[in-house]
């Protein structure tokens, strides 16, 4: 008895050393990587630009749940439609300085409120990080259930499965990204809509791009682009027709009415960057390049202006035919034969004059 009694004793008193080195040895490690770099490293702090995704009252206090947690509003609950989707394993969020074409750039404190964090590493679709208020709602809609009604041959899955709320949700979410970064004065030049200031930056890179619209190379190319872009609502033909249109309430404009006589290079160009606010017309700037729309240009005025309908009937999406996109239609072509013929004799007038670019007042 005494024995065992001895054995304990002995035993309590030798675990007190190695529990004292272990529990020094987790102190440092703690201090090491815990506590130092706590201490040392540049905390990131919330950007004028970073996104709030939880409800707040008009004082701007978090509204909470029964449980404590903050509310989601709708954006937030749209991220995590985002997420649970999987959007971001094609879609990135950050545009860094040699990222030419998604916007103004990022920082680390953009993204100070958001976890997890939805970056991303792959582009097999555009970068996000600036999509909000590039598209209209409708737009977003329509593409997330059948992206290849809006972007043919778009490799983007449909969403077609998601309940209406869940797809409301996102498309908040996705009108919510950058707008911050649209608001702020000093990227004006890159996102407002037309501004009397800008005019002169405006022109003034169109002008640097500008090809010779009056030359069937550039109608060609912008026959390409049209197609690509335009079909789904103007139709091939630019009669206003493309399959989109049933479903719209503002129908697309139909290029070969009589009215577009008036228009000029100008006109046209202007009204393809800044699209047609109040309708579901895209403000082109954002996503196409100066020449590609110059082409569009190029190509719209070669539409016969003579149609007496507004809306002619409309187009199927088989109508649209993608694969063929290299030749113009016979009658654009007829046109350039007969503008050739005219400038052998001289009798060839480029443009008649027109209302000037910016006039549609808005
Ligand atoms: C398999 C890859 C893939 C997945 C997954 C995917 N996308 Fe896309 N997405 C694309 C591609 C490719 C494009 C470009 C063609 C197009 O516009 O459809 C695109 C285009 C877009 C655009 C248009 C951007 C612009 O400015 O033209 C939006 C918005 C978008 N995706 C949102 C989403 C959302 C939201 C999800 C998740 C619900 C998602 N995508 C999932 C590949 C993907
Ligand atoms: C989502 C449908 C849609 C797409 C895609 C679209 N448009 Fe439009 N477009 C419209 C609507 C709607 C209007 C407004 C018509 C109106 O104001 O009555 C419009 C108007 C226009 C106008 C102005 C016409 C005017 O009366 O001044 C031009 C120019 C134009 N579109 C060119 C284009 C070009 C070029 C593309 C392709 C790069 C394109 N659109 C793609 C729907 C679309």
């Amino acid at each position: 008895m005494t024995d065992s009694n001895d054995n304990k004793k002995i035993g309590a008193k030798g675990y007190i050393l190695p529990a004292l080195v272990v529990a020094t040895s987790f102190l440092m490690i703690y201090t090491v990587v815990v506590i130092i770099p706590d201490m040392t490293m540049v905390k990131i702090k919330p950007t004028q630009y970073a996104m709030e995704y939880i409800e707040k009252d008009e004082k701007g206090n978090i509204i909470r749940d029964a449980k404590g947690m903050p509310v989601p509003n709708a954006a937030g609950r749209g991220r995590k439609v985002y997420v649970r989707e999987g959007c971001l394993y094609c879609h990135s969020q950050f545009v860094r300085p040699q990222d030419r074409d998604f916007g103004s750039k990022v920082h680390a404190g953009d993204y100070a409120n958001e976890t997890p964090n939805v970056l991303g590493t792959s582009r097999t679709g555009p970068d996000l990080s600036n999509e909000g208020g590039k598209m209209p709602d409708a737009w977003h809609v329509g593409h997330l259930r059948s992206p290849r009604d809006y972007t043919p041959g778009s490799i983007m899955p449909s969403f077609s499965f998601l309940n209406e709320e869940d797809l409301l949700d996102l498309v908040a979410y996705l009108q919510s990204l950058g707008v911050k970064r649209m608001e702020d004065p000093a990227n004006r030049h890159i996102y407002e809509a037309y501004y009397p200031e800008a005019d002169d930056a405006f022109w003034k890179a169109s002008e640097l791009h500008k090809p010779n619209v009056d030359s069937a190379t550039a109608a060609n190319a912008g026959a390409g682009i049209f197609r690509q872009n335009c079909a789904v609502c103007h139709g091939t033909n630019g009669l206003g027709n493309g399959p989109n249109a049933l479903a719209m309430a503002k129908k697309p404009a139909n290029f070969t009415r009589p009215y577009y006589k008036a228009y000029s290079d100008k006109t046209w160009y202007y009204r393809v960057a800044e699209g047609v606010p109040g309708t579901r017309m895209p403000r082109w700037k954002l996503k196409l390049k100066p020449e590609q729309m110059w082409y569009l240009v190029a190509f719209l005025k070669t539409l016969p202006q003579d149609s007496g309908e507004i809306i002619a009937p409309y187009q199927t999406i088989n109508d649209l035919d993608w694969e063929d996109q290299s030749a113009l239609p016979q009658q654009l072509t007829d046109k350039f034969l007969q503008i050739g013929k005219q400038k052998a004799e001289g009798t060839y007038k480029a443009n008649p004059g027109g209302p000037t670019a910016g006039s549609g007042g808005h």
